[in-house]
């Protein structure tokens, strides 16, 4: 029997105060679940509704490339100052201690080397994303490309449905590649057949007429940074996709190819986060790169 020991009549109950709607603070996801929303809100600041991913899934297609030969070296020092990490079950496991705390968009198709055959119709199998308690699965589409096009939405469609099973976000990532446009219409199709397909995040790249491709896809949108550049382009890069509406970034080449990634990780906090200019990030940047 239930211990009964000093148990007090209740007296708080709000009487004349109606329970507040709580809604949600990101579009597109007042209709998600509970556990969605939590798994969205580990990676998308209640605060400002905005994340700083930093993703290292690159050598799942390329090696181990510049600034990710060791990412027990390059990336777990500088962990903390993200958001949320980007990356594969392998990388994952094998190199980012559990601990750190910091959520996981783990990207969630096969990689390969030969890109005609971009990830084949092979998902993760989503049992695995939970054990790894993944709050969101990211996988690569290729609008518009013949070969590749319609695999990459199958693997989506199905990732989605896995993920709605499980109450697990699906960010769509729109891939470029030398035979596609950059450019806002290719990005607002490629975005909105991500959403339409069921993706809860899309990640695609800034352009010129950014601001479209946001206003038509009617869920956050993170941007990749590309190649590297000098930091303060990095910034305005970063800067120009919030102005237009982003929800944030999820770069990698940007941070981890910086002489002083920490710094540089911090910066681009201060823009997506804190409404800092470009030049004030920089300046942030410069003073963190000095230790002072
Ligand atoms: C592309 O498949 C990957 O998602 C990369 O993580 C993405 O391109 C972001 O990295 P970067 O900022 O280096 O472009």
């Amino acid at each position: 029997m239930a211990d009964l020991d000093d148990i007090r009549d209740g007296k708080n109950f709000g009487l004349g105060q109606d329970i507040e709607s709580q809604g949600f603070y990101l579009k597109g996801c007042d209709n998600m679940g509970w556990g969605m929303k939590e798994r969205m809100a580990r990676i998308f600041r209640p605060g400002s509704g905005r994340t700083v991913m930093l993703a290292f899934d690159h050598g799942f297609i390329m090696g181990p490339t510049s600034g990710l030969e060791r990412i027990d070296l390059s990336i777990v020092p500088i962990a903390q100052y993200a958001d949320c990490l980007m990356a594969t079950r392998g990388m994952i496991r094998t190199s980012i201690p559990a601990q750190l705390g910091k959520p996981i968009c783990l990207r969630s198709d096969a990689g390969t080397s030969i890109l005609t055959e971009l990830n084949h119709n092979v998902i993760i199998d989503v049992e695995d994303a939970i054990r790894m308690n993944a709050s969101a699965m990211a996988i690569m589409v290729t609008a518009g490309d013949p070969a590749t096009e319609a695999k990459t939405f199958a693997n989506l469609y199905n990732l989605v449905d896995a993920g709605q099973k499980y109450g697990i976000p699906v960010m769509g990532v729109t891939a470029v590649g030398k035979d596609m446009a950059r450019d806002a219409r290719y990005f607002g199709l490629a975005s909105r057949m991500c959403v339409e397909n069921g993706a809860n995040i899309v990640k695609t790249y800034y352009c010129e007429g950014f601001e479209k491709v946001v206003a038509a896809c009617p869920v956050p949108i993170v941007i990749a940074g590309g190649k590297k550049l000098p930091e303060l382009e990095a910034l305005e890069l970063a800067y120009n996709a919030i102005q237009a509406g982003a929800a944030g970034v999820d770069m990698g080449r940007n941070v981890f190819q910086s002489d002083y990634p920490a710094a540089m990780l911090q910066a681009i906090a201060s823009v997506v986060h804190d409404g800092q200019t470009p030049a004030q990030a920089y300046d942030l940047f410069e003073t963190l790169k000095n230790g002072s």
